[in-house]
């Protein structure tokens, strides 16, 4: 374990587990269909890298990125930073998330998509928040495990842009960010 680190939260054989179960379940729930995996930049990329290994069959992947974290505190404003490039209307989309917290950035996100006209819109996440939620609505189909209310990183979870090179995640101390 890293020295920065508290508690290891999800090891990585874990993620890879869960990654498996999930990518199973998202076929079983599809069919044949074509589902568009839309990646939250930048956290969700590993995450987003090993699940696509578990899902057979065909499937497209875009990115947004949406932004409204500074350090560790939600800053409440959704900005898109970067936006999706393949044709919304009509499509299944699958959002695939690192963590959700309050909820307001996958809140925001599907609402613009919604209004570009996707057929349907669900959402995948390797960590969830529950006590962190503020808004209604966000209700993740596929979730990796539920957390208590901690700062994480690593497996592309940050703190101020580092430790997303992590294999596995961990609980930061708290030394680190409390000065
Ligand atoms: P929400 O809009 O409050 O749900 O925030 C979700 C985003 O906040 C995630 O994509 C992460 O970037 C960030 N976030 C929330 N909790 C943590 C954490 O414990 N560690 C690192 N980033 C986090
Ligand atoms: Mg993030």
């Amino acid at each position: 374990m890293d020295d920065f680190v508290q508690e290891v939260l999800l090891s990585h054989e874990e993620i890879v587990a869960i990654c498996e179960r999930l990518g199973k379940q998202i076929r079983a729930d599809y069919g044949n269909k074509r589902v568009v995996l839309v990646g939250l930049l930048k956290g969700s990329i590993p995450f987003l890298a090993e699940l696509i290994k578990h899902i057979p069959g065909e499937l497209e992947l875009d990115f947004i990125h949406a932004s409204s974290y500074v350090g560790t505190l939600s800053s409440g404003a959704v900005v898109i930073l970067k936006d999706m490039t393949t044709r919304v209307e009509g499509r299944d989309l699958l959002l695939v998330e690192d963590i959700i917290d309050t909820g307001l950035t996958l809140k925001e996100v599907t609402n613009l998509l919604k209004e570009r006209g996707a057929a349907s819109i669900e959402i995948c996440t390797l960590l969830d928040k529950p006590e962190g939620r503020t808004v209604n609505g966000v209700n993740p189909k596929y979730i990796g495990k539920s957390i208590p209310n901690k700062f994480v990183v690593g497996f592309g979870l940050d703190y101020n842009e580092i430790y997303r090179n992590l294999d596995y995640v961990g609980v930061l101390k708290e030394s680190i960010y409390k000065h």
